[in-house]
């Protein structure tokens, strides 16, 4: 039998245990949805940095980068873990050898840089209350799918995504761990009226990673030289990244990269490559009516 087709199979038996429910009607980790109570208390600090994305759309790419950016683009102290663990992961929950994000969070010193997939709607309520600046960054729909399929594939604590024919539907549906990719981005969206969010397109990132890194540098506060920047753009670039064990996952406990790297593609429009010509009508049908009137220009031209 084909190494791969084992792997999968293996997979397939481990992720039979992990479980989705649902909070406020949105599909979490059943483990998530356990220690939900410590989740939802989280006490945020008011110079927390909250990263917040739909799954799948360049978080680990914002992390570093606001990390670098904190760090004056000081490299060597930017490998001082992997991303994994600087960045806790509020809804983690603790699965050995990892500790849970919110036990990892209450450990750090501040200023901390938190991750977070909640949607809006279930974000703990002290991350307002505090004034807290989250930067949302959002990728179009298609290629956050394609690259969640395969994530499903390697990440030990998801459920298996079945074949790319289910899997189309069951994302479109929102029956993804986290929920709707419609309702995540129009969520936030929203509330960058309200609250200090900075919403930062993927595509934009990929079309000129500079301009990008330079607004994320002044949201933050932060004035650095051209010098620290163009280092910045260097350490983040899908190659070095991919070349760094600090953020390749390669360290990760739970994710099996023998099928499919973390680091895949780095791409937009890698769509193109799994959407069949019926798929891709469905496809834009829906997200027409989803996405009007919501103000938000996805890019999958690139
Ligand atoms: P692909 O699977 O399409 O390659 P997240 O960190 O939210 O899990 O997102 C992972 C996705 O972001 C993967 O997409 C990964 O390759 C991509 N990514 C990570 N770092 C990147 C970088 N520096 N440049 C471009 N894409 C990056």
């Amino acid at each position: 039998m084909d190494p791969r087709t084992i792997q999968e199979v293996v997979k397939k038996t481990e992720n039979s245990q992990v479980t989705m429910r649902h909070i406020e009607g949105v599909p979490l980790l059943g483990s998530t949805c356990d220690a939900w109570d410590s989740i939802y208390g989280f006490k945020a600090r008011g110079d927390d940095i909250l990263i917040a994305t739909f799954p799948k759309a360049g978080t680990t790419w914002m992390q570093e980068i606001v990390d670098l950016i904190l760090l004056e683009g000081d490299v060597e102290k930017s490998r001082r873990a992997p991303s994994f663990i600087k960045v806790p992961f509020l809804e983690l929950i603790p699965l050995k050898p990892m500790p849970s994000g919110v036990e990892l969070a209450q450990t750090m010193k501040s200023p901390r840089v938190l991750k977070t997939h909640l949607p809006i709607n279930l974000l703990p309520p002290s991350f307002w209350e505090k004034n807290v600046k989250a930067v949302y960054v959002a990728r179009n729909a298609k290629d956050c799918m394609v690259s969640y399929y395969y994530f499903q594939k390697i990440s030990k604590s998801l459920p298996d995504p079945g074949t790319w024919e289910n899997y189309f539907s069951t994302f479109l549906s929102g029956d993804v761990p986290w929920g709707s990719w419609f309702d995540h981005v129009i969520g936030w969206g929203k509330a960058m009226d309200k609250h200090q969010i900075l919403f930062i397109f993927y595509e934009d990132m990929i079309e000129d990673p500079m301009r990008e890194i330079r607004k994320v540098m002044k949201f933050l506060g932060k004035d650095l030289s051209e010098e620290v920047l163009e280092n910045i753009k260097y350490h983040t670039s899908f190659q070095a990244m991919k070349e760094n064990p600090m953020t390749n996952f390669s360290l990760h406990p739970n994710v099996d990269q023998t099928i499919s790297l973390f680091m895949r593609k780095g791409t937009v429009g890698d769509w193109r490559n799994h959407f069949s010509v019926a798929q891709n009508i469905i496809f834009d049908e829906e997200y027409k009516k989803k996405m009007e009137g919501s103000g938000l220009n996805f890019r999958t031209e690139l």
